[in-house]
């Protein structure tokens, strides 16, 4: 089966499953599990940011995120396709009380001027407090895109301008600073918290970091408690994160490689109406009008590949460690074989 649903779908690999077999645990809601504090400490020099919190999903990290930085009734700007908008079930609303003020950016990324343009005026009391700027480094649903920093920067301005925060949905930052050869440290310069998945492109079974400043991670590690997130012997599974930070950071290239040769191929296949550029390992294109996306999606699953729709005409194609080269030579081939009609 080549299943290129999600980067979520990997399974541990011999090296990871040997690692979390030997991994030094003990109770992380006591602070004693070695592994996660191993996990956690140097993930935050990596980013050269203070402390890390590891959490169960990319959804706590975001939503903790989120939390630490609001109070019911403020407002958080962020784009109108970010995950932490669409995909949490309300989450901002649910745990922070916050309202969105939602951005239309190109490919899920808006500029330092939208920010300046869309602050609410903290003394009139009609409005909420602007009070987060949340950011998505790569934009799953714009197709794997990446952010300039030079932008970010500038909106980091705009935030420090302001009195603001801000917080990166790094879900799958690690695509984007191996894309842009970047260094981590440069995002943590511009952040107030970041979090990292482990679980997508990484290849980890599961498990999230919240990167920030000491006060706010003690913060969140309450939150964390709150929302149920606090993991016992957690360091098996921190042992897989670490694996991962370590073995499988330079390989996302290899992902970001099979991306672009489905996509050029998909360029020039007469039934797709358009390609997204594939800055990394996610494939976004639209069928053309003609075309049932179900028995597009059929003709795939008859040759064992498994995809999604991710919208009127759209589907997406999300390359991972569990995709081998000959895996994308027989997606060319099934893609080569479809016919409309
Ligand atoms: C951009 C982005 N942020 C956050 C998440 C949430 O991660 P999790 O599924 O671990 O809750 C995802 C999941 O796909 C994502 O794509």
């Amino acid at each position: 089966m080549i299943d290129i649903r999600s980067d979520t779908v990997t399974r541990p690999t011999p090296g990871m499953l040997e690692a979390m077999m030997h991994a030094d645990v003990g109770d992380d809601v006591f602070g004693e599990d070695a592994t996660v504090n191993t996990l956690q400490r140097t993930a935050a020099e990596r980013f050269g940011m203070e402390a890390a919190l590891f959490c169960p999903s990319g959804t706590m990290t975001n939503q903790i995120g989120i939390k630490v930085h609001t109070q019911p009734g403020d407002e958080v700007i962020c784009d109108e396709v970010s995950h932490v908008y669409l995909y949490e079930g309300g989450g901002i609303a649910f745990n922070s009380g916050a309202s969105t003020r939602l951005m239309k950016g190109n490919r899920g990324r808006f500029t330092a001027q939208d920010v300046l343009d869309n602050v609410n005026h903290s003394e009139d009391a009609h409005f909420p407090h602007t009070r987060l700027v949340s950011i998505e480094n790569t934009v799953n649903k714009g197709g794997g895109c990446c952010w300039d920093v030079s932008e970010i920067e500038q909106i980091r301005k705009a935030c420090d301008a302001h009195g603001l925060a801000l917080h990166l949905d790094g879900a799958r930052l690690f695509n984007a600073i191996v894309a842009r050869a970047e260094e981590p440290k440069r995002y943590g310069k511009l952040f107030d918290t970041i979090s990292v998945c482990l679980s997508k492109g990484l290849g980890a079974p599961a498990g999230s970091l919240l990167l920030g400043p000491k006060a706010l991670i003690a913060k969140a590690h309450r939150y964390r408690k709150v929302m149920g997130g606090g993991m016992r012997q957690a360091g098996y599974i921190a042992a897989a994160g670490a694996y991962a930070l370590e073995h499988h950071v330079d390989r996302l290239k290899e992902d970001h490689a099979k991306a672009a040769a489905v996509a050029g191929e998909l360029a020039r296949c007469s039934y797709v109406e358009s390609v997204l550029s594939a800055e990394t390992n996610i494939v976004i294109f639209t069928l053309a009008d003609a075309v049932d996306t179900q028995r597009f999606l059929q003709h795939l699953k008859n040759g064992d590949v498994h995809a999604l729709s991710v919208g009127k005409q759209l589907i997406r194609f999300v390359f991972h460690l569990d995709v081998s080269p000959a895996q994308v030579d027989a997606l060319i081939a099934s893609l080569r074989k479809f016919r409309p009609s």
